[in-house]
């Protein structure tokens, strides 16, 4: 039996960190703010950005809802971009993807400015991060990160397996682990002998946005599960990248879907957007 690593009450707790965070900053005539930007009506997208406003409000962090019709223009989107740029009231800008396919989300991520940047995909920060010498790190990776000190189970020297390859996710979760002395394997999709890798991990954090891909055959005996994934299932039920009810029996620890890893990124967020205003501030 896994224990359970219980996302919502790590969220919680570091929140209420950050609410003093802020009011020190509102002290010195510091106000936190994010500007989040939606382009087009993706439901999901919808509840990711309705989510993120809400945590600023929760915090006192300003908030700045930008929402734009599906046929915005790169021009237009990169000219709002400027703006926020910009307007000092705006410490941090979040352009919730996808966007819609006639906008690059290359070209819109390298017009932010890197210091507002709270997702951290800018190239500048990306490269930062690689080095090991970072002021944001992206959100869900950083979320992972905590969870997994919350658990206490050292890092260093283990074996840790992560699905999936994407820049939001699986190559900055693998540098994340990697700085933490692990031994990273990353798998996806053309990866041979999937379940066998899988196998050898001590930690395994699953994100490739499949429901319930992995499954008990796939996980050693007491291994920490973290899983990424929000998916729906054949019923339309929210679930993630990992077959809880199979897995849970067999991990040591396992976070669930939902109420793991999604309240964390969202934390993270919010802990981004307070270094922004206080790097911003000039306090350090
Ligand atoms: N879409 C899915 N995850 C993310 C994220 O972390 N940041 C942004 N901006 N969009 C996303």
């Amino acid at each position: 039996m896994a224990a359970i690593i219980d996302g919502k009450a790590v969220s919680a707790k570091l929140r209420q960190e950050m609410k003093g965070e802020v009011a020190a900053l509102q002290a010195k005539g510091i106000a936190p703010g994010l500007a989040v930007v939606l382009v087009g009506e993706d439901p999901a997208s919808q509840v990711y950005v309705r989510n993120k406003i809400r945590a600023c409000e929760e915090l006192g962090i300003r908030s700045q809802d930008h929402r734009l019709p599906a046929d915005t223009t790169q021009e237009r989107l990169l000219e709002l971009i400027g703006e926020l740029n910009n307007d000092p009231a705006v410490h941090g800008i979040l352009v919730q993807l996808p966007l819609p396919k006639q906008i690059s989300d290359q070209a819109v991520i390298a017009a932010i400015d890197p210091k507002k940047d709270v997702d951290a995909f800018h190239p500048q920060n990306v490269g930062k991060i690689v080095q090991g010498n970072y002021d944001f790190l992206p959100c869900t990776p950083a979320g992972v990160m905590a969870l997994l000190r919350s658990t206490g189970v050292p890092v260093a020297g283990k074996e840790c397996v992560v699905i999936g390859r994407s820049n939001i996710v699986g190559k900055p979760m693998a540098l994340l682990m990697l700085h933490e002395h692990a031994t990273v394997t990353i798998c996806h999709s053309r990866t041979r002998d999937l379940a066998e890798v899988c196998r050898r991990a001590d930690i395994l954090i699953v994100a490739i946005g499949k429901a319930r891909f992995v499954t008990a055959g796939m996980v050693k005996e007491g291994a920490v599960v973290i899983d990424v994934g929000m998916d729906r299932d054949e019923n339309g039920k929210l679930c993630g990248d990992v077959d809880f009810a199979g897995v849970e029996p067999k991990a040591g620890y396992i976070t669930p879907v939902p109420g793991g890893v999604g309240p964390m990124t969202i934390t993270m967020l919010m802990q981004n957007t307070i270094t922004a205003a206080r790097l911003a501030g000039g306090a350090v």
